[in-house]
């Protein structure tokens, strides 16, 4: 695991250097004296290339001539009088993609210039976040790895002006990639190592943070009349589990509604009797990225100890073709007491949220709620792995989570709800079928869960199918899954519920 550390901004004599590096090739105070002391080697190698300071860019020079440097990263940052948080948090992890892995340890220099929009220890924490991000490898189940396929970095010190004083920004930041990298681990471990009983066990985790952790098994769900949540899980030899986390930071505001967090576990999603086609479906693991998101932003938000109130929910089943499995046709009750007609055994993540957002509202009486689930193929169709859909009953809500979005680049693009598109689910049989027509699936699954929303509640559904696990590498993640809600839920909570 990569150390993120701070101190002053001197130039080290060894090892390996990133430097920043303004546009229009602008070094600053330490680039300056740095590229003197190596003759001007640093300006010859950025007119040698096509580097020019803008944004994220790298250039390496090895071995500089002069110093025991083992390499000279260059990375941009643009225009100095435009940078913001997320920027440095991007430079921070282009770093960590720089540097390659090679060395043990290295400096990353996050120099001075005039006029920079950003005080030094924002930049530096913000860059100490990224580089952390960046770093994140899963390779537990690799045995033969040699050593140049592994990372060697094990020190990163964010040296800036600011010196050891970046330490306190960065601790609260420290606390949320703890959680980005638990989402991760839950999310990038196969079925057969996270399935509902194991999930559960990672959420209880949480309890030594000070989370409060209630576990609904089978039998106790099918006594609060969970017909949908439970049709899903019973063509499955792995029983499910609804677990409910409580983080109460901020014991001043007992009586007031928590803010509530409802993530889909479908540990893996075979799609039941209406089987999915064999290509990609081992990334069906991935089914329970928002449930993950919601532990990790619960795990988050305890460990920076957020003066908030806030309840994590997750609907924990696996989706398994089986002689016990729900058939399509099956009317299943939920526990609102509304009957759903299950058409497709594969729309089974509204089914499953449908009943955990019930006992959400019933059991916390949330001031908002929001529900996280890869819920539908269709979003990726509209937005590809660039946003995640949002669907909300309520303008103000939506424009927070909007906002807390773009400040952590996690970011959202709104989706119409309504009436003509509610009609869609209509059941000859049943109170409404599982999915519509061949249009608009991703409105027509968050037309369902509003079916199980209570008037006033403000509540809004992030459909995180494109985003929850890439394909390419990303500033802040590499590929695989991004872990994404968790900061974004953290923000969230942090701009509209702290008390200070
Ligand atoms: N888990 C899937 C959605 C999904 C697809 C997530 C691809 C990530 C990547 C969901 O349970 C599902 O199967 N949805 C169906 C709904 C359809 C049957 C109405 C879909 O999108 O095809
Ligand atoms: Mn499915
Ligand atoms: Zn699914």
């Amino acid at each position: 695991m990569l150390k993120i550390v701070f101190a002053a901004d001197d130039l080290p004599g060894q090892n390996a250097l990133v430097l920043t590096v303004a546009d229009k090739k602008k070094l600053g105070e330490q680039g300056a004296k740095l590229d003197k002391k190596l003759n001007g080697a640093i300006k010859r190698a950025m007119e040698a290339s096509h580097f020019t300071g803008a944004k994220e860019q790298t250039l390496t020079i090895l071995a500089p001539a002069k110093t025991r440097l083992s390499r000279l990263v260059l990375v941009g940052i643009g225009d100095v009088t435009m940078v913001d948080a997320s920027l440095f948090a991007r430079v921070g992890g282009a770093a960590v993609a720089a540097l390659g892995g090679k060395d043990a340890q290295a400096v990353l220099l996050v120099d001075r210039f005039k006029g920079s929009a950003l005080t030094a220890a924002e930049a530096a924490a913000q860059a100490g976040l990224g580089a952390r991000l960046r770093s994140y490898r899963f390779d537990k189940y690799h045995t033969k790895l040699k050593p140049d396929q592994k990372s060697a970095l094990r020190t990163l010190t964010i040296a800036s002006r600011a010196g050891t004083a970046a330490k306190a920004a960065y601790a609260p930041l420290d606390k949320i990639a703890d959680g980005v990298f638990l989402t991760r681990d839950l999310v990038t471990e196969p079925a057969n190592v996270i399935y509902p009983e194991t999930l559960m066990q990672a959420a209880r985790t949480l309890a030594e943070l000070g989370v409060k952790v209630d576990v609904l098994d089978a039998k106790q769900m099918k006594k609060l009349g969970m017909g949908a949540l439970l049709g899903v899980a019973q063509g499955s030899v792995n029983p499910p589990y609804l677990v409910a986390m409580q983080w109460l930071g901020d014991p001043s505001a007992k009586d007031k509604a928590p803010v509530c967090f409802v993530g889909k576990g479908v540990t893996f999603d075979t799609g039941g009797i209406s089987i999915k086609p064999a290509a990609g479906m081992e990334e069906m693991k991935f089914d329970m990225a928002g449930a993950g998101a919601v532990i990790g932003a619960l795990k988050a938000l305890a460990g920076r100890k957020a003066k908030a109130n806030v309840v994590g929910i997750v609907g924990l089943v696996e989706n398994m073709p089986s002689g016990t499995a729900q058939r399509p046709g099956d009317v299943v009750t939920t526990a609102s007491g509304q009957t759903v007609e299950v058409i497709n055994t594969d729309a089974e993540g509204r089914l499953v949220l449908a009943d955990a957002l019930w006992y959400a509202q019933e059991t916390f009486k949330p001031r908002c709620i929001i529900d996280l689930a890869t819920l539908t193929g269709a979003i990726i169709i509209a937005l590809a792995q660039e946003h995640a859909g949002l669907f909300s009953n309520d303008d103000k809500l939506s424009d927070q989570l909007t906002k807390a979005g773009l400040g952590v680049e996690e970011t959202l693009w709104r989706f119409p709800l309504g009436t003509a598109y509610d009609k869609m689910i209509n059941s000859p049989i049943a109170d409404m079928k599982n999915v519509g027509e061949r249009g608009a699936g991703s409105i027509t699954a968050a037309q369902f869960l509003q079916r199980f929303i209570k008037k006033g509640t403000p509540w809004a559904h992030l459909d995180i199918a494109g985003t929850a696990w890439q394909s390419k590498d990303k500033p802040l993640s590499a590929k695989g899954a991004t872990a994404f809600g968790v900061r974004l839920l953290d923000r969230f909570v942090a701009d509209n519920f702290e008390s200070q």
